[in-house]
């Protein structure tokens, strides 16, 4: 049901019996099957038996449980437009695009040069897909297509983010998507566990960066809105996982 209350209509809602709003129904998508996520992990086992089998187990933990990726494919339209893929981590996305049979030319870019290097190396195998060290602060590639921004904007400062997203919708081609997954700024029981397992991840030292703003939905879409970029409500896309994860879903006409 679309929102039926204008003046909080950042995400669609439905009511419960009391007639308390809530959330809307979370995307139907599921995370990777376990021989597929083993399929994909296996880029990432180390070339020696002695060697760290961090990256192994996490891949296939992450593409196991999160319903992300599939969430994103299914927004993604299959039109052959490349695709920028921001703060990209070990690059996952483009294993998971290359396994579904998407040949899209793939960039990713993230600020941690050693993820970059081991996404290079568990990606070398995979046709047109390219892996480069860069800060999202600073200027970005050029690019005409789609653009994914997954988990990332939490761990840049408020107009940081406002105008990586100005920045990034001038980078969206005509009928291409910018899809956007971010934990956000709501207060609730998932808002705190989210920015509890984002410290603690960077505290072990797995993120480099420590969270620094989530954001508030109204600010987000007010953003890209005055871009030129149409934009849908903001759908849940946390699967079974006890995290404040939303999607939103921005359109170049
Ligand atoms: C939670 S991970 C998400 C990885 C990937 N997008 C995914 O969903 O599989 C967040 C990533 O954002 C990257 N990141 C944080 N700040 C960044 C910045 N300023 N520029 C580029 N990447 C950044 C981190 O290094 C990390 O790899």
């Amino acid at each position: 049901m679309r929102c039926r209350w204008p003046h909080t209509c950042w995400a669609e809602r439905t009511e419960t019996m009391d007639g308390t709003p809530r959330n809307g129904t979370p995307l139907p998508c599921s995370p990777l099957d376990a021989g597929q996520a083993r399929l994909i992990a296996e880029s990432f086992r180390p070339m020696q038996a002695w060697g760290s089998r961090r990256d192994y187990y996490y891949t296939r933990g992450k593409l196991g449980s999160d319903p992300l990726y599939d969430g994103v494919l299914r927004h993604l339209p299959d039109d052959g437009q490349p695709v920028l893929d921001l703060g990209c981590g070990l690059g996952l996305f483009a294993h998971v695009l290359r396994q579904r049979g998407r040949q899209q030319e793939y960039l990713g870019v993230d600020v941690d040069s050693d993820k970059i290097a081991r996404a290079q190396r568990a990606g070398s195998g995979l046709a047109d897909v390219r892996f480069d060290c860069l800060d999202v602060q600073a200027p970005l590639p050029a690019h005409g297509g789609h653009v994914l921004l997954l988990d990332v904007l939490q761990y840049l400062d408020e107009a940081p983010q406002l105008e990586l997203l100005r920045a990034v919708s001038a980078r969206v081609a005509p009928g291409g998507r910018l899809l956007l997954r971010t934990p956000l700024a709501t207060g609730d029981r998932r808002d705190r566990t989210t920015r509890v397992a984002d410290r603690l991840a960077w505290l072990v030292g797995w993120m480099g960066t420590r969270p620094r703003h989530y954001p508030d939905p109204q600010r987000l879409q007010a953003t890209l809105a005055a871009a030129g970029m149409q934009v849908a409500p903001l759908r849940p896309l946390h699967g079974r996982t006890p995290f404040n994860s939303w999607l939103l879903v921005a359109e170049r006409l």
